[in-house]
């Protein structure tokens, strides 16, 4: 059956998407860069982050969770969604203790090239410095809650055979925490465990025995900003 195609625009350009397609999925396709955090290709989108909010015909929503449906109008480079993007990206590196220089995924850090897209080098808002746990008892996994920014990407795609999730939500409100499964990650295969890794949008994850493989100045981030591989940047 043929798909359905819908006539859209973005900041007043014509595009055209399949009938059902996330925004921000769709501006991709057409080279249209929308920042994101969150959201990973191929997982369920969740919304958490709220990095890729966008004017929906006047209304903010959250591009990755919005599907695109025909004459949709959608403003994605303002003054004021990128002020707001920003906010956020000030908000996560105060709420937590993101030591970039110490990181072992300075360079692969979607968190830190935000930072380095937004130009913040000393955000405006004052540092909670929480006091945070590192939990290193998993023999192939280590996880840093200092750097955590609770996106869920962990717990929506690493899972095991049976689809269950090696990662969950602990605890309430201020207090919510990443916590690793002990039976179901104790066997972690190196691939899981370095998917985890990968897939964790910060240095909250890291896969043990592993450290500056990649050179610092030898990582993608390090050479290119976040979004130009997508196409047209602001
Ligand atoms: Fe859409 Fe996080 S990327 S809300």
């Amino acid at each position: 059956m043929m798909a359905t195609l819908v006539n859209f625009k973005i900041d007043g350009k014509e595009y055209l998407a399949e009938e059902g397609t996330f925004i921000l999925a769709a501006a991709k396709d057409n080279g249209v860069y929308i920042p994101s955090l969150c959201n990973f290709e191929g997982i369920k989108p969740k919304g958490s982050c709220r990095m890729c909010t966008v004017r929906v015909n006047g209304n903010l929503m959250t591009a990755c969770t919005t599907r695109v449906f025909d004459r949709m109008e959608i403003v994605n480079m303002s003054d004021e969604l990128e002020e707001l993007r920003r906010g956020i990206v000030e908000l996560m590196l105060t709420e937590g203790n993101h030591f970039c220089p110490s990181c072992e995924k300075s360079g692969f850090c979607e968190l830190q090239a935000l930072a380095y897209r937004y130009r913040i080098s000393s955000p405006r808002f004052p540092y909670l410095s929480p006091d945070r746990p590192v939990e290193s008892k998993n023999p192939k996994i280590m996880k840093d809650q200092n750097r955590c920014i609770l996106c869920k990407r962990c717990i929506r795609a690493i899972k095991d055979e049976n689809g269950k999730s090696l990662f969950a939500f602990k605890n309430r409100g201020y207090q919510v925490v990443i916590s690793i499964d002990t039976e179901l990650a104790g066997g972690i295969s190196d691939e899981l465990a370095q998917k985890a890794m990968d897939i964790c949008p910060v240095g909250a994850i890291l896969k043990k025995r592993n450290g500056f493989k990649v050179p610092i100045g030898e990582r993608p981030f390090d050479k290119v900003e976040i979004g130009s591989e997508v196409g047209t940047m602001s």
